[in-house]
């Protein structure tokens, strides 16, 4: 399967297709050409996969970083730029980032600004990535004071998913990216929300139609100044969560999928939602190891963080809520 992803650059395509990674080096030779392929991973999918790419991506440079949140820091950055450096690469060379938001976020961030913009290809490889982070341009890195305050747009050349790689992620790094899954759903596709409750689930189909949602988002809002707001239902609550408790007890999944279900209970008692919304959303939260009712934060301190949030604007908090499976709205006065 292949999205077609436009932007204000030009175009790039995302493939999806189960064991992608044996024929990553055609795929990535249409990029890059004659010129020098480098990889950047973690150490986790390099000890899973780094063999095999080697392998198959005869040549390339190859650099490993460590895992986790704290590598998307501008050490790790500066690292990429010596290594970047070491390896000669100029302006007619390619950078693949393979691994998950991470190493996405990082490398896209280190391309889009050594030699004022170098080709990078994402080949993603955590549910989260690969429905989300991996399309769409945002590139980052965070700052001791708070997450992705530095980044830009950069669109990637190319975008190549192999679900098969799923397959060794950590049950709750699934999980994670299946909120953002039920998210999609929520917002802008009810057919592919009410798949998610059929015992098998064709994981390649939902995400390509999760791309989909996002591809259509992105397009007609490139630059995040309106409609792409509604990607961030569940996140303002969520974010208070991931927050409140420090970032080390729920996940960014964890967070959105309570975030979800307690702005959808607020709006389905104002009315705003039909009624039985929550309930839906509960259950497919449940279903996928999602539902933390014990996630809560006390209303003060909630207020606090979302007021620091960057969703806030100077006449009030921007809040993403549903009027039904498949429909959603941006509403001010809710949280
Ligand atoms: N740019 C965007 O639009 C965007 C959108 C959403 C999130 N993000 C960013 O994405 C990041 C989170 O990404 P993530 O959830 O992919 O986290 P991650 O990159 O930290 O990966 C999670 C864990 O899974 C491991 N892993 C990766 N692939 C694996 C595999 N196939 N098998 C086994 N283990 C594997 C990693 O080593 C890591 O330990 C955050 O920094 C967030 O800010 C960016
Ligand atoms: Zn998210």
């Amino acid at each position: 399967m292949v999205v077609n992803v436009k932007t204000s650059k030009g175009s790039y395509k995302v493939i999806i297709k189960s064991n992608a990674l044996s024929n990553l080096y055609e795929e990535v030779k249409e990029i890059s050409g004659e010129g020098k392929i480098f990889v950047v991973t973690d150490i986790n999918v390099d000890s899973l996969y780094g063999k095999k790419i080697k392998a198959v991506l005869k040549n390339c440079f190859y650099h490993v970083l460590p895992y986790g949140e704290h590598t998307k820091s501008h050490k790790y950055l500066m690292e990429l730029y010596d290594e970047f450096l070491k390896a000669g690469l100029t302006r007619d060379d390619t950078v693949v980032a393979f691994g998950g938001g991470v190493i996405g976020d990082l490398t896209g961030f280190a391309c889009a600004t050594y030699l004022r913009g170098i080709k990078y290809i994402g080949v993603p490889t955590t549910l989260l990535s690969q429905v989300d982070s991996s399309v769409g341009g945002k590139v980052a890195i965070n700052l001791p004071y708070g997450k992705n305050l530095v980044g830009c747009f950069y669109p990637p050349s190319k975008v190549i998913i192999d679900p098969e790689v799923l397959k060794t992620l950590p049950t709750r790094v699934f999980s994670d990216g299946m909120a953002e899954v039920i998210k999609y759903g929520a917002i802008k596709d009810k057919e592919l929300f009410m798949s998610l409750f059929d015992d098998y689930i064709d994981i390649g189909s939902v995400i390509t139609k999760c791309i989909e949602i996002k591809r259509d988002i992105v397009e007609n809002d490139e630059f995040d100044k309106g409609e792409r707001m509604i990607l961030n239902f569940g996140h303002t609550y969520g974010h208070a969560v991931e927050c409140y408790y420090n970032y080390d007890k729920y996940t960014h999944g964890e967070g959105v999928a309570t975030g979800m279900l307690y702005i959808t209970d607020i709006s389905e008692k104002m009315g705003i939602t039909k009624a039985g919304t929550h309930q839906l959303i509960k259950q497919l939260c449940e279903k996928y190891n999602l539902y933390f009712p014990k996630a809560t934060v006390p209303e003060k301190d909630a207020k606090e963080i979302i007021k620091k949030d960057k969703k806030a604007t100077t006449d009030g908090i921007n809040c993403v809520v549903l009027q039904e499976i498949g429909k959603a709205v941006i509403k001010k006065e809710i949280l």
